[in-house]
């Protein structure tokens, strides 16, 4: 042991070998963390060499692979999807049987279970023989996917499609981690040359409801179900947005396959556990009618703990080799039977609607209901979503509902059973009378959102997330105020609006308890410090971030950016001519406003909409009292690119005039920070580099951009021969 330290830095691996190294130990983390659920190591040591994988390819892109654990976050997005011939069709099941709740608790002489008596009677005949051995496991609710690996790597996935055609999904499935993209080879026998897997794709239950409300949040459409949510999610052509969704992979089947025999539906899952593919659990045993029988009765019981959506069992043939003799009709197998579980529906009264103010804003409606029984627990509430589904549903107070729990888990409003003469129909706007029911501040609904929102400043509601965002990275940079501390803030009472910040003291935020009465936990000294230095440097940063930390609808950093090029400072911009004159001419006369915008050069960053939302805000109580208050504190941010006559200013004596940058790799100050850097001396900055580029500016890393710029000869420079070419223009 103590040799091989001795050595250890003439055995130092080559960055290609520990790349590969830390590739197959991530790998093995993965599937131990989602096929086996037995992790061995922390999440936090995951997360290391994770990070470390992640500089190893920054530095060295020619080891590049699309399969690399790192890409899993999604590459770029496709224009469309391929067709892919299955190599076998994928079926689907014809027996299919309703079974009601009320159905599984009375068990014999009802229909399902005659169907199954069918079902097994015309197995029996196939074989010739009686008892024959079936498994019985959970009917996912999900999309079914095919996964082709050739020699143990992941060569295609595809849905289903017709049967015989699916759309190659290759690029959304390389973001689900609980999909191999490589197959463990440790306990197999050996790895099958192919083998097809099929199986679903699922969103967890959890992760489900988690993302909805997170949606209500930001005042997207929620998705119906998980199923829903999971279909729509596949269909996206970015894969980018696929790893932001929390989707899951479980096999249950298998399609082409060459490789060791396998007698017994047991022989595969032995296969799938050997080869790390999570696969679809419990599966139970049956050998006659009466326990194939009690076991869809154990799955109907188990369901509710499973953490996906189960609409149903599958029952199955075990061995291979009856299934082969009992074959398949034209659409399905003959050994395989479902049976369909109807989710539990109960009929209850609507009282009233209520209204939550939620932490972005967002005015969400909640139907109260009268209190019963579902699934387990007792419902009382359901959300609404917003004004467009009450009405798509015409939903009134007073109506009898229909209600289930969407993903097991939220309870929803099916629909109207039965209209009642003493019905009103209701009205979010109407109800709140236009004012958020949280601040009493004006509600808006922006085009092409359904959801109604409060736009004022210092709403109660909101507090934590505007002082969280007013503090973020991209607005005023206060290192230390993140989700936890503004929360704290405002539990405590020393904060109500992010300006609340400047009248913190030293002393107060040192004490401030992130914990719980029971379980404290202090800010500190030395953290306290630090907020009150970085609330410092926020009094001089320049306008366009505070522009954005206000938080103002519309108002992105492009916009802000655009808008402080207009204005010298914020007292400026508060009254600003520009913005009424935007305002006033799309309403009397198109060519003058296009005048205007000629005459200032104003970007599209900049059109009605953001008008109108600043003047709106600078009017408003709460602009109004944000002004002042900044007077009091003397803060009056100044315009970092003052430049209000682009069309006319004299860019032509800057030292970086006529020429074109383009930004790659990891540079010391922020991609955006450094692009304003350079157009401030005069210059563009492209997204691409081409043969009219005149200089690449790259950081570590950047490989595609620093690759065409070589092979069109464009001159590479580092930050530092930025700073010396400016320097030698500027004297020249
Ligand atoms: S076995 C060829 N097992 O339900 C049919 N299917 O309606 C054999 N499904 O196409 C399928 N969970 O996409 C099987 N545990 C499970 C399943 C399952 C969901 C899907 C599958 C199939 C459809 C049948």
């Amino acid at each position: 042991m103590q040799q091989a330290d001795l050595f250890a830095n003439q055995d130092e691996p080559s960055p290609e070998q520990r790349v590969k190294e830390l590739r197959r130990q991530l790998e093995h983390h993965n599937r131990l963390y989602y096929s086996k659920a037995t992790p061995e190591i922390s999440d936090a040591e995951y997360d290391r060499l994770f990070r470390e994988l992640e500089e190893l390819e920054r530095k060295h892109p020619e080891l590049h692979d699309a399969d690399s654990p790192t890409l899993r976050v999604g590459g770029e997005p496709i224009e469309g999807f391929e067709k892919v011939r299955h190599l076998v069709p994928m079926l689907s099941i014809d027996d299919v049987f309703e079974l009601t709740p009320e159905a599984l608790e009375k068990s014999p002489g009802t229909r399902a279970e005659k169907e199954l008596i069918e079902f097994y009677q015309r197995v029996r005949k196939g074989l010739g023989h009686d008892d024959v051995a079936v498994t019985i496991e959970p009917k996912i609710d999900g999309v079914a996917v095919s996964l082709v690996y050739r020699n143990g790597k992941l060569d295609y996935a595809a849905t289903r499609g017709d049967g015989t055609t699916g759309d190659d999904i290759t690029h959304n499935v390389r973001t689900i981690r609980s999909i191999p993209m490589e197959l463990a080879c440790t306990k197999a026998p050996s790895i099958p040359p192919l083998l097809e897997v099929r199986g679903e794709i699922f969103m967890p239950n959890e992760a489900f409801a988690a993302m909805n409300a997170e949606r209500d949040e930001a005042g997207l459409p929620t998705f119906a179900n998980p199923r829903n949510a999971t279909a729509g999610t596949l269909k996206q052509l970015d894969p980018k947005i696929v790893a932001k969704r929390p989707l899951a992979f479980l096999a249950h089947g298998i399609g082409a396959y060459e490789g060791p025999a396998l007698e017994t539906e047991h022989d595969f899952h032995s296969l799938l556990d050997a080869l790390g593919i999570p696969r679809n659990q419990p599966v139970i045993d049956a050998h006659d009618l009466e326990s194939t029988l009690d076991a869809v009765g154990q799955i109907n019981t188990l369901r509710h703990e499973l953490d996906y959506g189960t609409d149903g069992a599958v029952v199955k043939v075990l061995k291979r080799s009856e299934r082969e003799k009992l074959g398949f009709t034209s659409r399905a197998p003959r050994w395989a039977a479902a049976y369909k579980f109807i989710p539990e529906q109960k009929e209850t009264t609507l009282t009233a609607v209520t209204i939550q103010v939620g932490r972005t804003g967002v005015l969400t409606p909640v139907a109260e209901l009268k209190p019963v029984l579902i699934s387990g627990s007792t419902v009382s509430r359901a959300t609404l979503h917003n004004q467009d589904e009450i009405t798509k549903k015409d939903i009134r107070i007073g109506d009898t509902v229909l209600i289930e729990k969407a993903g097991e888990i939220i309870p929803a409003v099916v629909k109207v059973i039965r209209h009642h003469g003493h019905s009103q129909p209701f009205s979010l706007f109407d109800h709140v009378k236009g004012c958020c029911p949280s601040c009493g501040g004006p509600i808006s609904q922006e085009e092409g959102f359904v959801a109604w929102r409060c736009t004022n400043f210092q709403c109660p509601a909101q507090a934590v997330t505007r002082i969280s965002h007013f503090s973020s990275r991209k607005a005023l940079d206060i290192e230390g105020v993140g989700e936890t501390v503004a929360e704290a803030l405002v539990r405590h009472g020393h904060c109500k609006t992010p300006l609340d910040l400047f009248e913190l003291d030293e002393n107060t935020l040192a004490n401030l308890n992130l914990g719980t009465d029971e379980a404290p936990r202090r800010f500190g000294e030395k953290n306290a410090a630090k907020v009150i230095s970085a609330l410092e440097d926020a009094k001089n940063k320049p306008l366009h971030r505070w522009i954005y930390a206000m938080g103002i609808r519309h108002v992105g950093e492009s916009a802000a950016k655009e808008l402080s090029r207009l204005h010298a400072d914020l007292n400026e911009l508060a009254d600003s001519p520009i913005l009424r004159e935007l305002l006033a001419d799309t309403r009397i006369d198109a060519k003058k406003k296009n005048e205007k915008l000629a005459e200032y050069a104003i970007t599209g960053d900049v059109g009605p909409a953001v008008a109108q939302s600043m003047v709106e805000f600078f009017e408003s109580d709460a602009g109004r009292f944000a002004l002042k208050r900044l007077g009091k504190l003397e803060i009056n941010p100044k315009s970092g690119n003052f430049l209000p006559i682009a069309a006319k200013a004299d860019t032509s004596k800057m030292p970086l005039a006529g020429l074109t940058f383009v930004i790659t790799g990891t540079l010391s100050m922020d991609r955006d920070d450094m692009k304003a850097f350079i157009e401030e001396k005069g210059a563009k900055v492209s997204g691409s580099v081409s043969a009219k580029t005149s200089y690449l500016v790259a950081g570590e890393g950047g490989g595609s951009k620093r690759d065409k710029a070589e092979t069109l000869g464009v001159n590479i420079i580092s930050e530092d021969e930025l700073q010396e070419l400016i320097a030698a223009k500027s004297q020249g």
